[in-house]
């Protein structure tokens, strides 16, 4: 594997690409952002520039680091631009489909010695690397939702992943900044296994208890010093991805807790997903 990660390449700069871009840029490392089209990507970097001018604005950053940084961001349209890389990480819609057919293009593109790394949160990293010819160098690289903020990037081995890749992902995540942990390619990993189940007691809990979206959360807040309530979250991580991971969950594990409850299916359906949509359980203006 490469011995040092001097330039990453991040495929799909939503929110959590364009978070783990951000992080790679404020550590020092040359990085290359992949989107569909060049608004995409340049949306992507208007964000991580806002970002990192507030950092500046409460004297976190110099203006000099914040210009570096924003710097090392180069925009491409075009996978061959990852050429290069010592590590890319895939960060686009969460369907297996998509994800197999990227890996295997990325696996054609790189350096044999490129780690290619999935920030899935629910699916398997296995399943992923199945169509790549050599899986050792695909592993897990999972953050949590606002990546620049969240301290944990669980590290994930799949089954066929080698002890160097892992081992780079995990010193990578560390240069990040991060609290890197080692885990398996376990269904939901060890947060996700633990948190969408809870996630949906949380909401079966507003229909039983008959409470209001803003009881709900202030008892979590201030009963179980959660940093914020339940809907709030959902309403920041998506009530689409939520639906999505918890339905995958479901589908590995079928545990009834698993499966999402009816309301969040019904506020998926209708296209309030929280606060990308500008309405979830809350309103946002
Ligand atoms: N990206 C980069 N920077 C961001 C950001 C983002 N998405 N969001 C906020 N910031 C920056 C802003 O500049 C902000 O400062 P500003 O408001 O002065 O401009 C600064 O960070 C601080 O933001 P906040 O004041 O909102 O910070 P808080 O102290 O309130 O903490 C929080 C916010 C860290 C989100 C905290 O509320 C928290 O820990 N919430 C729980 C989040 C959580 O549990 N996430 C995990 C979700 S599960 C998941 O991700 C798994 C996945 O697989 C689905």
């Amino acid at each position: 594997m490469a011995e040092e990660i001097r330039k990453v390449g991040v495929v799909g700069l939503g929110a959590m690409g364009a978070g783990i871009a951000q992080l790679c840029v404020e550590a020092g490392v040359e990085t290359v952002g992949r989107e569909v089209s060049a608004e995409l990507g340049e949306n992507a970097r208007d964000r991580i520039g806002h970002f990192l001018t507030r950092k500046v604005e409460k004297a976190q950053m110099d203006q000099a680091a914040r210009d570096a940084a924003v710097g090392r961001l180069s925009l491409t349209t075009d996978l061959a631009g990852l050429a290069d890389c010592d590590l890319v990480i895939e960060a686009i819609v969460e369907e297996l489909g998509p994800k197999q057919e990227l890996f295997a293009e990325l696996e054609r593109i790189c350096r044999p010695d490129a780690v290619l790394a999935t920030n899935t949160s629910a699916l398997s990293v296995t399943e992923i690397a199945s169509r790549v010819a050599s899986p050792g160098r695909v592993v897990g690289m999972h953050f949590f939702n606002p990546a620049p903020l969240m301290p944990l990037v669980e590290i994930v081995r799949a089954e066929l992943s080698s002890d160097d890749a892992f081992e780079t992902a995990y010193a990578f995540g560390a240069l990040l900044g991060k609290h890197p942990i080692r885990c398996n390619d376990t269904p939901g990993f060890v947060v996700n296994r633990i948190l969408i189940p809870l996630l949906n007691d949380c909401v079966r809990t507003l229909d039983e208890a008959r409470v209001t979206v803003e009881d709900l959360d202030a008892g979590m807040k201030h009963g179980a010093g959660w940093p914020m309530g339940p809907c709030e979250l959902l309403d920041l991580v998506g009530i689409d991805v939520h639906v999505h991971a918890s339905e995958a969950l479901w589908d590995k594990l079928r545990e009834p807790r698993m499966a999402p409850p009816a309301r969040l299916v019904a506020m998926a359906n209708a296209g309030l997903y929280g606060r990308k949509s500008g309405r979830g359980f809350y309103t946002y203006g």
